[in-house]
């Protein structure tokens, strides 16, 4: 696992952690602390992996959110990620979305 980090008087106030998976595709998982929430602190630590997954060539980067999680869904919307309806991925009633987003191409 990678991490990336923001850092504010000492404090971490955002964490995004990758990692690459078969086919060129990355993982990622990200949290701000919600005091700093709304400020671009997840675009920023997205961009910046970004940046990294296409200066190594990769394919894609996904991550996954829980149903009824409108904040995760509005900020990958907002990175232009796709997005994908599992009903009961948790267990019965618990949708997940999976989501998404190619940056770049097959050779
Ligand atoms: C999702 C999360 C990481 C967003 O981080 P953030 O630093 O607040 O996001 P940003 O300020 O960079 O927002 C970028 C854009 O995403 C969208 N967005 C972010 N939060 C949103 C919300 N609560 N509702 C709707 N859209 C939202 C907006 O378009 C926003 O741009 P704007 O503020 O100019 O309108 C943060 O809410 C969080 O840590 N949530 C809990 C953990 C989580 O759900 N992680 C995702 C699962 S991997």
């Amino acid at each position: 696992m990678s991490q990336i980090l923001r850092i504010l008087n000492g404090e971490v106030v955002g964490e995004l952690d990758w990692d690459l998976r078969p086919g060129s595709t990355y993982e990622m998982h990200l949290d701000v602390h919600h005091a700093h929430r709304r400020q671009g602190i997840g675009r920023s630590m997205f961009e910046e992996l970004e940046g990294l997954v296409k200066s190594y060539n990769g394919m894609s980067i996904y991550s996954f959110c829980a149903g009824d999680n409108q904040k995760a869904r509005g900020f990958f919307a907002a990175m232009d990620f796709q997005s994908l309806l599992v009903e009961d991925f948790y267990g019965k009633g618990r949708n997940a979305y999976f989501l998404w987003k190619q940056v770049g191409r097959p050779a």
